[in-house]
C-alpha cells in the first residue's frame, strides 16, 4: 500500500532531488592530520572530500550519509541536510555496525559458534540500541557470506560454511537490529528508538572469491549458488531484512552491482525482497572498472536497470548522471521513483520524518550502560570452542597450579581481544586475556580460594601484516613490538617463565589486523614466531593451554598433536578478557561448536564437510597421497567442561509420501558433573535422486542446557522444505522419492542413525 506521505513528496521532487535521494556518501570526520584515504578503488584527501559533501548537503542532493558515529556530528549533519532540502527529507545514516558500536560483541564468526540464534539477536539488539541513539539508522550487516576457504579475511564476518546454519544466524541478527516484526508489522518493530535497519551483505556470492582473494571475482556453480549461497540470504529476507547490499566482484563474469538477474529475478522475484538495495563502495561506478560499462553514466544506468536503489559513493557517484539518462529518454522516471519510494518509505518507518534528531545526553546514557558490557562477556562466554581438552587439564584449579604462566604477545593485547571492523570502541574499558585472568585469579583470591601468582611474558614480537592494512588510516593497527625488540631474549624469558609454572597459558593467534576486510592471506600458519615460540614453550614439559585468537581456521597440526588443551575464544570483544578467564577457571563451560571444517592445510581448502561421495574413495584409495583428506576437526565440533550422551535416534514414521513430515527424535543426558550445554545436531543425507547429493548436509540444530544427570528429548523435522534442493540435472528444485538416512549427536560425525523412506 502506497504511503501517502510519501507519494506526495514525489510530487513535489524534481529529478535530481530524487536522484540525490539515491546517494550515499562516505563522510570521514578526520582529524586534519589524518593521511589520504586509500580505499578500493579511490584516493584522495579526506578534507576535500568532506567540503564535497557539506557542499551537496546545501544542495539538497543526498540521500545517505555512512561512517558518522558521534551523535553531535550526525545532528549537525542532519540540521544542514533539512536546512539544504526544500522538502524537508532527512538523511538516513548507515554504518558497519558489525559486532557492536560501543561494546563490542564477539566476531560474527564467534556468534556463529554459538549455534544459537538467539544469542545473536541479544548482541544485535544492543549494537542497535547504541547505533540509534547516536543517530545511525542502519547497520551494513549481518553479513551473510558463505565462507569455504580460510584464506578470505571476511570468513571472520559470516557464519561459516554452512546453508542451514547461515540462514539461521543472519535471521537471528536481523531480528536483533530490525525487531522480531511479524507480518502486519512495520519492518522495524519496537518503537524507533531502539531499533535500526539490517543489510544483509554482500548479494551474492562474495565468499567463493577465486583463491580466497578479497575481491576477486567468483565462479559459481548453480546448484552451489541455489543450494548454499542464497539461502542464509533467504533466512535473512524472511526475518525481515529491509535493505542488501550488492556485491564487489564479478559473478560468474556479470558484476554483481549490474546483475539484472541476481537483483532482481533472483532477490525481488524468487526471494521476495521489498526492501531497497545499496551498492558496496563505489561497485556502481566500478562497473566501467570491471571493464563491463563504458563509462560512469552507462555504469550508472545499467546499475539502476539491473535494480540496484542506492549508490554508496567515496567520490563523485556515477548516480549523479541518472538525471541526465532520465532526460535523455534512457531511463524512465518511473524507475526512479521506484527506489526513491523504496528509501523514502522506510526513512518513514524509521520515524526519522517527524523526529530526526538525537539526544545527546541520552546517547552518552545508552553507550555506557554497564547491562550492555555484561551482556558482551556472557555472549563471549557462549561462543568459546574448546577443541581439546586431554586429561581434563581445563578448567585450571588456581589451588592445584598456583604459579600460571601467560604467554604470548596477544594476550596482553586490548586493541586485538575486540578484532577488526570496529571504529567507535574504547580502549580503556577494553580487557585484555591477560587483564581477565589476573582480575579473576585476584577476586578467587580475595574470596579465599587460594592466590595463585599471574606472570607474563611477550615471548615473540608481535607479527606484523607484510602490506599494511586499508584501515590504518583510522588508527586501528594492532599494537608493534616495542622499539629496541630483542626476540631472543623474549624467547628465553617465557621459556624460562614456563620452565618455573604450574602451567602455562600461551596465546596464539592472527593480530585483528590480519583478518577481515582487505586481510586475506596465502597460508594459514600462526603469524611471525608464535610457532616457534609455543614450541620453545611446550618442550618445557609444563602442560600447556592455547588459548586461540582468529576469525578463521589457522594450521594448529602441531599444536593438536603436542599440547593437552586448545580454547578458541575468537576476538571476544570489550570484556573478552573477563569471559576468557571465566572459561580458563570454569566460572564458565565452553559449549561453542565450529561453524567450519577445521583444516589440516591450506592445501585441503575449500573445505566443506557437506561433500558428494563421487568416485568411490574405498576402490581408489586417498585423495591425497601426502596427507589427510579429513579435517583436523569437524564441521560442529566442540567440546565442554562435562559430557554428554546421545540415546538411538527414532523417526514417526518409516514410510511418508513426498509431501509428508518425519519427526526424529533423540534424548540427550548431561553425564558428567557440571552444568552444561550441548548443541545437537541432526544430518540428512539421500541414497538416490536427480543430482548426487551429499554424504551428510546439516537440516536442524539445537543448543540446550542441562543440569548434571538431566536429559532433554530434542526432536527435528524433517519435511518437503529440509528434502528440497536444486538440481542441475532438470535446472529447477526438486523433491525426491528415496530412502533418507539421517544422523543425530554433537558435530558432523553424529553417530545416532535413522531411516525412514519416501514414496511418490
Ligand atoms: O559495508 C562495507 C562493505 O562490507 C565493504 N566495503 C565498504 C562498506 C562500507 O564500509
Amino acid at each position: 500500500t502506497p504511503s501517502p506521505r510519501v507519494e506526495k513528496l514525489l510530487e513535489a521532487m524534481s529529478i535530481d532531488e530524487k536522484v540525490g535521494q539515491l546517494t550515499q556518501f562516505f563522510f570521514f570526520d578526520l582529524p586534519d592530520d589524518a593521511p589520504a584515504i586509500d580505499l578500493p578503488g579511490e584516493s584522495g584527501d579526506g578534507a576535500a572530500m568532506t567540503a564535497g559533501v557539506e557542499q551537496a548537503l546545501d544542495h539538497g542532493t543526498v540521500g545517505s550519509l555512512l561512517f558518522v558515529t558521534d551523535p553531535a556530528a550526525t545532528n549537525r549533519l542532519q540540521r544542514r541536510a533539512l536546512e539544504g532540502n526544500r522538502h524537508g527529507i532527512p538523511l538516513i545514516f548507515g554504518f558497519d555496525v558489525i559486532h557492536g558500536l560501543r561494546t563490542i560483541f564477539p566476531v560474527p564468526i564467534a556468534l556463529a559458534a554459538s549455534w544459537d540464534p538467539a544469542l545473536a539477536e541479544r548482541a544485535q539488539t544492543v549494537a542497535a540500541r547504541e547505533a540509534r541513539a547516536v543517530g545511525i539508522h542502519w547497520a551494513f550487516a549481518p553479513m551473510v557470506d558463505i565462507a569455504r576457504d580460510a584464506r578470505w579475511g571476511r570468513m571472520i564476518e559470516g557464519a561459516g560454511e554452512d546453508p542451514v546454519l547461515g540462514a539461521a544466524m543472519a535471521a537471528g541478527q536481523v531480528r536483533g537490529f530490525q525487531g522480531a516484526g511479524d507480518e502486519s508489522a512495520p519492518a522495524v518493530t519496537t518503537g524507533a528508538r531502539d531499533r535500526i535497519l539490517a543489510g544483509p551483505k554482500h548479494f551474492a556470492g562474495y565468499g567463493g572469491a577465486v583463491g580466497g582473494r578479497d575481491y576477486d571475482e567468483v565462479d559459481l556453480s548453480d546448484q552451489d549458488f541455489w543450494n548454499t549461497y542464497v539461502q542464509p540470504f533467504r533466512g535473512a529476507i524472511q526475518a525481515g531484512a529491509t535493505n542488501i547490499m550488492s556485491a564487489y566482484m564479478d559473478l560468474n563474469g556479470v558484476p554483481a552491482t549490474g546483475n539484472r538477474w541476481l537483483l532482481t529475478d533472483v532477490l525481488r522475484d524468487e526471494l521476495g525482497f521489498d526492501g531497497f538495495v545499496v551498492s558496496d563502495a563505489n561497485s556502481a561506478k566500478d562497473l566501467a572498472t570491471h571493464h563491463y560499462a563504458d563509462g560512469a553514466p552507462d555504469a550508472a544506468a545499467r546499475a539502476i536497470e539491473a535494480g540496484l536503489d542506492m549508490e554508496m559513493a567515496i567520490s563523485e557517484p556515477s548516480f549523479a548522471t541518472l538525471g541526465d539518462a532520465v532526460r535523455s529518454g534512457r531511463i524512465p522516471e518511473a524507475r526512479i521513483d521506484e527506489s526513491v519510494r523504496r528509501i523514502l518509505r522506510l526513512k518513514e518507518e524509521l520515524g526519522l520524518l517527524d523526529d530526526p534528531f538525537v539526544d545527546e545526553q541520552r546517547a552518552a546514557e545508552v553507550l555506557s550502560d554497564p547491562a550492555h558490557r555484561t551482556e558482551s562477556r556472557e555472549v563471549a562466554e557462549r561462543t568459546a570452542v574448546l577443541l581439546k581438552n586431554d586429561g581434563g587439564l581445563l578448567p585450571l584449579d588456581p589451588a592445584a597450579t598456583p604459579k600460571i604462566a601467560v604467554i604470548g604477545p596477544l594476550a596482553s593485547s586490548r586493541r586485538d581481544v575486540i578484532g577488526p571492523w570496529v571504529f567507535d570502541f574504547d580502549l580503556d574499558e577494553t580487557v585484555s586475556v591477560l587483564e581477565g585472568i589476573e582480575a579473576f585469579v585476584q577476586r578467587a583470591g580475595d574470596q579465599g580460594a587460594g592466590a595463585a601468582e599471574i606472570s607474563f611474558a611477550r615471548g615473540c614480537a608481535e607479527p606484523k601484516r607484510l602490506f599494511p592494512s586499508m584501515f590504518e588510516m583510522f588508527g586501528d593497527n594492532s599494537p608493534s613490538a616495542p622499539e629496541g625488540f630483542d626476540a631472543a631474549a623474549a624467547l628465553d624469558e617465557a621459556v624460562a617463565l614456563a620452565t618455573a609454572s604450574d602451567v602455562a597459558i600461551v596465546v596464539v593467534g592472527e593480530q585483528q589486523d590480519m583478518i577481515g576486510e582487505n586481510a586475506s592471506r596465502s597460508s594459514l600458519e600462526l603469524p611471525g614466531e608464535q610457532q616457534a615460540m609455543l614450541e620453545a614453550v611446550a618442550a618445557t614439559g609444563t602442560p600447556v593451554v592455547v588459548v586461540v585468537m582468529n576469525g578463521r581456521p589457522l594450521d594448529l597440526r602441531w599444536a593438536a598433536s603436542n599440547v593437552p588443551a586448545i580454547l578458541d575464544v575468537w576476538y571476544p570483544g570489550t570484556k573478552g578478557g573477563e569471559a576468557v578467564a571465566n572459561l580458563l577457571f570454569g566460572a564458565a563451560t565452553p559449549a561453542g561448536k565450529l561453524p567450519f571444517s577445521w583444516p589440516r592445510t591450506v592445501g585441503q581448502i575449500p573445505m566443506t564437510y557437506s561433500r558428494t561421495r563421487s568416485h568411490d574413495p574405498e576402490k581408489q584409495g586417498r585423495r591425497y597421497w601426502d596427507d589427510e583428506s579429513t579435517p583436523l576437526f569437524p564441521f560442529g565440533h566442540g567440546l565442554s567442561y562435562t559430557s554428554f550422551s546421545y540415546s538411538a535416534a527414532s523417526v514417526s514414521a518409516d514410510s511418508i509420501d513426498l509431501d509428508g513430515t518425519v519427526t526424529v527424535s533423540v534424548e540427550v543426558t548431561n553425564t558428567g558433573r557440571v552444568a552444561g550445554a550441548e548443541v545437537a545436531q541432526m544430518y540428512l543425507h539421500q541414497r538416490s535422486g536427480t543430482s548426487s547429493r551429499p554424504l551428510r548436509l546439516l537440516k536442524g540444530f539445537r543448543r540446550i542446557e542441562l543440569a548434571p544427570g538431566e536429559t532433554a528429548s530434542v526432536q527435528f523435522e524433517v519435511g518437503p522444505a529440509e528434502r528440497r534442493y536444486w538440481s542441475a540435472a532438470t535446472r529447477d528444485w526438486v523433491l525426491d522419492a528415496t530412502t533418507f538416512d539421517v544422523w543425530v549427536g554433537g558435530s558432523s560425525d553424529a553417530s545416532q542413525h535413522a531411516e525412514f523412506r519416501v514414496t511418490e
